[in-house]
């Protein structure tokens, strides 16, 4: 092993060995190289006559350009979009997405949590966790109704298993019991990753302020009886809480709760502030150790160092502009309450009497999504039916959950789209009591 990889994994043993004894095989081997990296940045503060570290070209004290492209990008100086962004982002960025988290999360003030680290999104920041902690046939703790990308990213990339739990009890609620037996099945092993993310994709739902007691009460439970537990949360969707449910990441709750239990927030603005091709998300870790925070902030680095080396700089000066501009929490605002609208819409329109004969639907309060349970049809026997015949896109997740995008849906439109859901339902129905004859 890498001498650097190897004293950082002693630094954490000395800080804190529950956090060791959680890294991946590759997490423990990562480390950060005092390569051109680090030797460029100590140049770029004290090669004052000539710079000659680092693989860009520069002209008349700007990094080279061309023209043609500057001229598309009159607002942003070279500076800020040509040169190579640092791995681990751009510190200014960094800084204010980390204000931005502790605006948005009081139960964080005052707490550890390192600097958020830059990722090309949330896939990216997920595979980050993923790589770092995540060996071959390490359990995935999480509820049925999750991201169908979690299998390639957990599964089918790092071996894991994901063993999930039912997300609702009888009453529509987080079911805690259900959470709690499947993560104390871990005790033999004595290690658990758990994923978590609310606002949930596919169903809408975020747990209101008892079912997150229980969450957390869980999770500290199993750290109690042994369990080293890495807990990631996927926040996507934070911030587009439409109703009853809680209106802060869990992030807060879980750090610094036992030094067992190690929280993970991954989160960006893809979602969040409607920019998804600019691939711009963070990776943030929590723990009352600074050096710890340090030790992950390294591996990080290595690892994104050795993948996509680091993210697209033009991108994170747009979010960075974005997110220090006054019309920001305006025009937040406003798109904010343009899908609020919709949510309600929806369910009103689903909720209606007509309907419950042929769907039910997952409790929703925030989000992007919402989810049928259908009664009757199949799911993509309907999803088919209303492409081919309506032009109607939906995604079955399974036999009988159909999810729908009415972030995709003007308010004036919902009633139509769920009337033509309907229609479709009844002549599925109908050529199946047809074939059945
Ligand atoms: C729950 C969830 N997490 C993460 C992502 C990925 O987001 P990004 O586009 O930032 O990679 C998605 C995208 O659909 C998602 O639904």
């Amino acid at each position: 092993m890498n001498e650097l990889a190897r004293k950082l994994n002693d630094d954490l043993i000395t800080h804190n060995s529950n956090v060791y004894d959680l890294l991946s095989n590759l997490g423990k081997k990562l480390y950060y190289p005092q390569g051109i990296l680090s030797q460029s940045a100590e140049a770029s503060k004290k090669a004052t006559r000539f710079n000659a570290t680092i693989g860009i070209a520069t002209e008349k004290n700007m990094p080279m350009h061309f023209e043609h492209i500057q001229e598309t990008l009159q607002s942003y100086s070279p500076v800020d979009i040509y040169p190579y962004a640092p791995p681990s982002g751009k510190l200014e960025l960094r800084l204010e997405w980390k204000k931005k988290l502790l605006r948005e999360n009081p139960s964080l003030v005052d707490k550890s949590i390192g600097l958020p680290i830059t990722t090309n999104a949330l896939t990216h920041g997920l595979s980050l966790a993923a790589d770092l902690f995540v060996d071959e046939n390490d359990a995935i703790i999480l509820p049925d109704k999750f991201w169908g990308n979690y299998q390639h990213i957990f599964h089918i990339r790092r071996g894991a298993k994901l063993k999930t739990f039912m997300l609702f009890d009888e009453f529509g609620k987080f079911n805690v019991s259900a959470f709690r037996e499947r993560l104390l099945e871990q005790k033999d092993t004595g290690k658990a990753i758990v994923l978590l993310n609310f606002p949930n994709n596919p169903t809408g739902y975020t747990p209101g302020e008892e079912e997150v007691k229980g969450i957390i009460s869980v999770v500290k439970g199993a750290a109690e009886a042994g369990i080293n537990v890495v807990v990631i949360l996927d926040d996507a969707y934070f911030g587009l809480f439409y109703g009853d449910s809680v209106k802060e990441s869990l992030f807060g709750s879980l750090t610094e709760l036992h030094p067992k239990i190690l929280p993970i927030k991954v989160d960006g603005p893809t979602k969040e502030t409607y920019v998804w091709g600019l691939r711009v998300g963070f990776i943030t870790f929590a723990s009352e150790s600074p050096e710890i925070l340090e030790i992950l902030e390294q591996k990080t680095r290595g690892l994104i160092r050795g993948t996509i080396s680091s993210s697209s700089h033009l991108s994170q000066t747009i979010v960075l502009n974005s997110l220090q501009s006054i019309e920001f929490d305006i025009e937040k605002h406003e798109k904010f309450e343009v899908m609020k609208r919709r949510a309600i819409k929806v369910k009103e329109i689903v909720s209606q009497e007509i309907y419950k004969k042929v769907w039910g639907f997952y409790p929703f309060n925030s989000g992007y999504f919402m989810c049928l349970k259908l009664l009757n049809v199949d799911a993509e026997k309907l999803r088919l039916h209303l492409l081919d015949e309506y032009g109607v896109g939906t995604i079955a997740i399974n036999a009988t959950d159909l999810r729908i995008a009415f972030s995709c849906v003007e308010e004036e439109d919902i009633e139509e789209l769920f009337k033509l859901i309907y229609s479709g339902i009844n002549e599925v129905m109908t050529k199946e009591v047809e074939n059945n004859v």
